[in-house]
């Protein structure tokens, strides 16, 4: 599951989004890219903890189904103040059980710090609702001169470090698939 974290018109963070789902199909990958303003969930409106389950709204039903069937997780993250967005903190709260176990990688973009302040606000939440991070990031930075026309144009470093994030998503992947079902 690739998760297009910036929802304003205009993003970069679709182009981005689309290169890294290309490079993750030619390497195995069956991907389920979701893009949040497409999915557009409300403002958390649960009444309940999500980690009790006990979902109330279709919308809540259906992305806790979508999540349950992923076996890898990967963020395309902006940097908005140096931090995440909060579409992506928004989607990330409504479900706790379905994150567990799941491996996690960053594609972080911004300006001149490549997005990483975002990538390191985001390891906190993560880490809570037991997605188990890989130790490789893309940091892509200057990312809006990168793209034209919908279109993100990486450099051979991008490429390079987006194949080691997702040798590292698969390895983690087999190897925590065991330790899901508890
Ligand atoms: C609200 C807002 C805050 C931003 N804050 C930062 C920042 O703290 N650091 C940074 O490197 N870039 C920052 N930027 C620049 C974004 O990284 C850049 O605009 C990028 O294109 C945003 O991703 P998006 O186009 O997918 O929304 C900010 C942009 C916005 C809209």
């Amino acid at each position: 599951m690739i998760i297009v974290g910036s929802v304003r018109p205009g993003r970069i963070g679709l182009p981005i989004a689309r290169w890294a789902a290309s490079h993750a199909e030619q390497a195995g990958f069956e991907i389920d890219l979701v893009d949040l303003a497409e999915l557009a969930l409300p403002f958390m409106d649960e009444p309940a903890h999500p980690g009790k389950r006990a979902y109330t709204k279709p919308h809540t039903f259906a992305w806790s189904e979508r999540v349950e069937q992923a076996d890898a997780v990967l963020l395309v993250s902006p940097e908005y103040n140096h931090s995440y967005s909060p579409a992506l903190k928004n989607a990330l709260d409504y479900l706790m059980q379905e994150w567990q176990g799941k491996p996690v990688g960053i594609v972080a973009y911004g300006g001149a710090s490549g997005g990483l302040r975002a990538a390191a606000a985001l390891d906190q939440v993560l880490a809570t609702l037991g997605l188990v991070r890989v130790p490789v990031d893309v940091a892509i930075n200057g990312a809006g001169s990168l793209v034209a026309d919908g279109v993100f144009a990486a450099e051979s470093k991008h490429d390079a470090t987006l194949g080691r994030l997702l040798a590292a998503l698969e390895r983690y992947a087999s190897t925590l698939r065991p330790l899901r079902k508890v």
